[in-house]
This record gives structure tokens, sequence and C-alpha cells, in this order.
């Protein structure tokens, strides 16, 4: 089976700095992928790497036999990319209908129709779709964030650190939420909280100063007490 999303030796730069040197990265249709690193790895980088908020200077990423490399961020994200940013992202001068209408950018009934069903599983966005967004909570603009990229027929689901800055509550219900939809989307998850990691992740990359450095099951890195203390810098309980 082809991996549905490919990133061979991606590299990029911020301004002048060097921040991915050599990302290689392979997801599978149906898989949930976590990317760990500790701050400043490049994990956040690599996420917009793929979309084209910061472009490629090195290396090929392909979505579905799709050369991404050289697109803008609006065409990647045609191509069926959902990316639920670190701070969300979200308009809060806008009501949550109308958050919801700028993202649909396909117009027909399907996505109608996606929208109705999304609104089923994410109650409280429901209850305040006329609500401005500035009037919902942390937990709330989180869920708005993923039901966002939901709306769209994606191929696959960028996320990065739902769980940060989220009461252990709320983080809860987040996870809750990727193990739903984890069951029909194929999902790239960055995540620092070691257990939201595992919980929802088939398989992990661990990104070093820009590179990925080693990759394998999520049952691995959970039995490897050693891998955890050398790359993430702890050990769970
Ligand atoms: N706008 C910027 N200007 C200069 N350097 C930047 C900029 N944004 C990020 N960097 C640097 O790029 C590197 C990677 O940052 P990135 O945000 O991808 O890390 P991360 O793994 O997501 O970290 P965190 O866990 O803190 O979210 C860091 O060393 C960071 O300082
Ligand atoms: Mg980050």
């Amino acid at each position: 089976m082809d991996p549905l999303l490919k990133l061979e030796n991606v590299s990029s730069f911020i301004g002048p700095f060097h921040i991915l040197q050599g990302v290689n990265l392979e997801v599978f249709p149906g898989e949930a992928v976590v990317i760990l690193g500790r701050n400043g790895a490049g994990k956040t980088t690599t996420l917009r790497t793929i979309i084209g908020l910061v472009p490629a200077s090195d290396g090929q990423i392909i979505l579905d036999n799709i050369d991404l490399t050289a697109m803008p961020p609006y065409q990647t994200v045609r191509q069926g990319i959902g990316f639920v940013p670190e701070d969300y992202g979200i308009f809060d001068a806008l009501t949550v209908e109308e958050n919801f209408l700028i993202a649909m950018w396909k117009e027909d009934q399907d996505t109608f129709d996606r929208r109705d069903h999304v609104l089923e599983l994410f109650t409280d966005l429901k209850e305040s779709y006329k609500r401005l967004a500035s009037t919902l909570s942390g937990g709330q603009r989180q869920m708005l964030s993923i039901a966002r990229a939901l709306v769209n027929d994606n191929k696959i689901i960028l996320i990065d650190e739902p769980s940060k800055g989220l009461a252990p509550i709320i983080v809860e219900k987040v996870r809750d939420t990727l193990l739903t939809f984890k069951q029909e989307k194929t999902i790239v998850l960055v995540e620092q909280n070691f257990e939201m990691a595992c919980a929802v992740g088939d398989r992990f990359y661990i990104i070093t100063e820009g590179r990925t450095v080693l990759d394998g099951t999520i049952k691995e890195l959970m039995d490897d007490e050693e891998l955890q203390r050398k790359h993430l810098g702890f050990v769970t309980a």
C-alpha cells in the first residue's frame, strides 16, 4: 500500500534559520501518526511546511500522488488537508456559524450534510451556533477548530497540540472526540501529552533539531522507557 502522505527529506527555512533539515514521514490511509519531540524541535514547522505556510526548500511532499512541495496554502488545503493549528485559528469576531461557513470552501450539499453531522457530534457548538466565537471557552474553541477541519471532505487532518492549555477534564473530551473520528479519518497529531499521544496514535515519529530521528509503533514507544527518556525527556509513571 502506498502512503497517503509522504515527506521525503524535507527542509525549510524561517527567515535565515534552517529549521527543518531532513524530515521523513509516511502516513498510511486510516492511520493516526503522532509527531513527538521536545520544545522547539520543529513539530509545528513540519505541519506548517506540509500546508505550505512555510515553503519547503528541499525534499518532496506528496499527498495521494499529488506533489504539494511547491504549492501555496490555498491550493494545498484544496487537495484535502484539514489543519487544526495550535492557536485554533478561529475568528473571534464572527459567530460559530460564520466560522463554519468560511471553512466550507466547497458549498455543495455534501458539505452542508457533513456540517450537520459534525454539529450532532459537537453539541456545545450546536447550542452556541449563533453566538460570537469570542464567547466560547478554551475547550469549545478547540472543538470549533477541530469541527471546522471535519466539514470538508479532507483526506487527512493535521492537528497541533490539541491538549495544550486545556484543563484535564477538557483534554479527556478532546481525546474522546479524536478517538471518535479516528475511525474514519487519517490523522497526523502533534502532541506532547504522552497519554493523549498513546491513546490516539498508532505509530510515532520523533523529531529532534528539525530531523526525524526515529519512528515505530506506539506500543514500542510505551514499552521503552529509555527511548522516552532520551528523546522526550521524561518517563511515564
Ligand atoms: N518566526 C520564527 N522566527 C525564528 N525562529 C522560529 C520562528 N518560529 C519558530 N522558530 C524556531 O524554529 C524551531 C522550531 O519551532 P517549532 O515551533 O516548529 O517547534 P515545536 O517543536 O512545535 O515546539 P513547541 O513544542 O514549543 O510547540 C524553534 O527553534 C523555534 O525557535
Ligand atoms: Mg509547536
